[in-house]
């Protein structure tokens, strides 16, 4: 399979790929990140991607290294090169190379750009959600703007090992109210009794997810009763259903939350019926 990364301004191979010690994403985790699905060759909500990719920049101070018209041609050219048809593209943007310094470079630096694709094993996602997943829950460890999509993820990164070693796919971080942010790479869904779907209104407390974000459209399209407010883990265990969403993931039914099974145990039919329907209503480009 070939494997081709886009870095400032050229198309290399992994081995001639490198990015400078002193980028300050390196050094500081000073940049931030996009992660698109790509399915059947075609970028899914690509607009509503690379205008949060705007927000996270001017919330940084960081400049757009290209036009935002430019990075779609290049997002194309990395996924037509690595072949892609179901995956992923990401996209990379830092304040650039700069002799170590907290504050920000000088004017006129330039900011750095990765991209890269790759294929995913669809076929291992999609029975990965016939049988659910396992989640654990960690207490919130994060800085106060998790809403910035920032390639500083130490906590993230943690909180995923963590689940990793309890045999579990997905953290969800809990404030200090005992309520559910959001997981360490996904939204967090429950569906509770009475059949509301419940998800915690995007804040600054978490990262307003695209797949989130379109998946609402879903769930009022499907006149199903929907609620935007914040959930505790409590809640959570005695739910009847639960899910994830991510663009990597769609929509990942939860099965078990720490050691409760949730609902029946097995993914429920809401989750289920959402999985099926988003691509529907997402845009294709
Ligand atoms: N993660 N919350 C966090 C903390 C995330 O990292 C992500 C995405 C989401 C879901 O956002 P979206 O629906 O736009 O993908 C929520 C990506 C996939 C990643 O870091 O790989």
């Amino acid at each position: 399979m070939p494997r081709i990364a886009y870095v400032n301004g050229r198309y290399l191979r992994p081995c001639d790929a490198s990015v400078s010690i002193e980028d300050r994403g390196y050094q500081f985790s000073d940049g931030i990140y996009e992660v698109c699905e790509v399915r059947g060759g075609a970028i899914i909500d690509e607009r509503r991607h690379l205008e949060r990719l705007r927000r996270s920049l001017d919330e940084l101070r960081i400049r757009l290294p290209v036009t935002l018209r430019a990075l779609a041609v290049i997002m194309r050219e990395t996924i037509r090169r690595n072949r892609v048809r179901d995956g992923i593209v990401y996209v990379q943007m830092t304040r650039g190379v700069a002799r170590r310094d907290f504050s920000f470079p000088p004017p006129g630096t330039a900011p750095s750009l990765v991209v890269t694709a790759r294929n995913l094993d669809i076929g291992g996602n999609e029975k990965k959600a016939q049988q659910g997943i396992a989640v654990i829950t960690v207490a919130e460890s994060r800085w106060a703007r998790p809403d910035i999509k920032s390639i500083s993820l130490l906590p993230n990164v943690l909180a995923k090992q963590a689940a990793r070693d309890r045999g579990a796919a997905e953290a969800w971080f809990v404030d200090r109210d005992g309520r559910v942010t959001e997981g360490a790479s996904s939204n967090a869904w429950i569906v509770t009794q009475e059949g509301r779907v419940v998800t915690r209104p995007a804040d600054n407390g978490i990262l307003r997810g695209i797949t989130r974000t379109v998946l609402i459209e879903v769930i009022k399209a499907q006149n199903l009763l929907f609620e935007e407010r914040p959930f505790t883990a409590e809640e959570a265990y005695g739910a009847r259903e639960a899910f994830v969403t991510a663009a990597s993931q769609i929509v990942m039914p939860v099965v078990q939350i720490d050691d409760r099974k949730i609902g029946t145990g097995a993914p429920g039919p809401v989750a289920r019926s959402l999985r099926e329907s988003f691509h529907r209503h997402a845009e294709w480009s």
